[in-house]
């Protein structure tokens, strides 16, 4: 049974996606074994209190340096025992020695089709402002393992979605989150938990 910490920072309509694909049977041999995020006011902790899931909030406010938060957030994945760091609209940048601890064992879903629209700057509703600002006619999702750049990892699934004539950055993110986020981020648990993924040469092989 692989064990999972979902990292989270907002609403935590992918932690819900993949706490619903658990209990559909859509993910096999995977639970949740906590929920981290870096802000009280997160919805996600509510969405894991409610489906009975460890939720603790480490606030980089609370501590007095960068240091102190890198060791406390490493901390508390670490006391969960997990084999997966999941990064659910996580948006810190995350230690670089979780990153070495945990290599090829980090995912993080982003919503472009990376190498596009990602890097420094890029997350959440300022993707989809910038794919509209460019005139792309498709964008997506993308989740990939994490290494030490930003969004630069070894691409595990990506799925296209059309932008629309009318579309506002908030109406994009919402299909993509519906045509792609929330079934690529649990396909990609699916697929780690049942041995199916092995990254080679800083490529993904999908047995
Ligand atoms: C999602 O769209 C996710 O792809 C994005 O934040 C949103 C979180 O939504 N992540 C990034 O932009 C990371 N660079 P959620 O809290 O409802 O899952």
């Amino acid at each position: 049974m692989l064990k999972l910490a979902v990292l989270v920072s907002g609403g935590g309509t992918n932690l819900q996606a993949i706490l619903d694909s658990i209990r559909d049977g859509r993910i096999m041999n995977a639970k949740v074994a906590a929920v981290i995020s870096n802000n009280h006011g997160a919805y996600a902790l509510e969405r894991a209190k409610q489906a009975g899931v460890p939720a603790v909030c480490i606030s980089p406010k609370e501590y007095s340096s960068r240091t102190e938060f890198n060791q406390a957030l490493l901390d508390a994945v670490n006391s969960y025992a997990v084999d997966l760091i999941v990064l659910a609209g996580f948006l810190v940048v995350l230690p670089e020695t979780m990153i070495e601890q945990y290599e090829n064992r980090i995912i993080n879903i982003h919503p472009s089709l990376i190498p596009s629209f990602c890097g420094t700057g890029y997350y959440g509703l300022k993707v989809h402002e910038a794919a509209l600002a460019r005139g792309v006619k498709v964008t997506g999702a993308t989740v990939h393992f994490v290494d030490k750049g930003t969004d630069t990892g070894p691409i595990l699934l990506q799925k296209a979605v059309e932008v629309e004539a009318q579309d506002t950055p908030e109406t994009l993110q919402r299909r993509v989150m519906e045509q792609a986020e929330w079934k690529l981020l649990p396909q990609a648990v699916d697929l780690i938990a049942n041995g199916r993924v092995q990254v080679k040469e800083g490529n993904v092989i999908i047995k």
